[in-house]
């Protein structure tokens, strides 16, 4: 497919015995929002890992814009313009706010008083601004989403892999993060969001793609995929 940005072409990837990802195939386009779902350790977070580059991937292929990325180093992918967040935030604790911003900025060349007025004006949009010479490690969880969501974002990616972003998050923390994903896709980036929120997800993503026991179990439109009898048994069974 011409149009898509990001193509993950039969990846597979195993701990021991275990096979995680097993023949995962999917693609997204140009500023479309995609929604990975699925039980848990169905193989979601392992799949941002081979993407991100934290995991070498078994066999498969990963392409990003038409260019075979597999197994290249996480600094070179995130250069390439794909950024991400993790299910448990990281930030860094004992700096401020402003401070883990300014080193994200760091990562695409701004720094000194246009990093600042970068830095203060995203706080600011996301209501962290107040707290802006805090250390990271006095935010709430949901607060610690918003920061490594910023963090990510401000390296201006052309794909933004979130991972669970809603979990664990206040309904104010909730609705900026789906309008702030919403946003970037309407700005021609690529959102990839992996979720059990299933309130929030139908506000970010029209397609999903449901994984089950680290293989893709179906894919298609949210609201047909969920009357999918084989995924409420997916479901069901967790
Ligand atoms: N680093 C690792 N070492 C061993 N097993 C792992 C590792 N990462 C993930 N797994 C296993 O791979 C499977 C898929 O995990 P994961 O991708 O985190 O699932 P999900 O994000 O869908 O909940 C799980 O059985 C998990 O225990
Ligand atoms: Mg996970």
């Amino acid at each position: 497919m011409v149009d898509s940005v990001l193509r993950v072409d039969g990846i597979q990837k195993s701990f021991g015995g275990l096979r995680a990802v097993n023949d995962v195939s999917f693609s997204a386009s140009r500023g479309e929002l995609l929604g990975l779902i699925g039980p848990n350790g169905a193989g979601k977070t392992t799949i941002f890992n081979m993407v991100s580059g934290i995991y070498r991937t078994d066999s498969g292929q990963i392409f990003f814009d038409g260019t075979d990325i597999t197994n290249r180093h996480p600094t070179r992918i995130a250069r390439w313009g794909i950024a991400r967040t993790f299910q448990v935030p990281r930030t860094f604790n004992n700096m401020t706010l402003e401070e883990n911003i300014r080193v994200a900025l760091l990562q695409v060349n701004i720094v000194d008083a246009e990093a600042t007025r970068q830095a203060c004006a995203v706080l600011d949009e996301v209501g962290l601004y107040a707290k802006r010479h805090q250390n990271a490690s006095e935010l709430s969880g949901g607060e610690r989403q918003l920061l490594q969501f910023v963090r990510a974002a401000v390296t201006r990616p052309r794909l933004m892999m979130l991972d669970e972003p809603f979990a664990g998050s206040s309904p104010g923390a909730i609705d900026c993060m789906v309008e702030r994903t919403v946003a970037l896709s309407r700005s021609g980036v690529t959102c990839l969001v992996i979720s059990h929120d299933i309130v929030s997800l139908p506000r970010v993503c029209e397609r999903v793609v449901v994984l089950l026991d680290g293989a893709v179990l179906t894919q298609g439109k949210l609201e047909d995929v969920r009357e999918d009898p084989k995924v409420i048994e997916a479901y069901l069974g967790e």
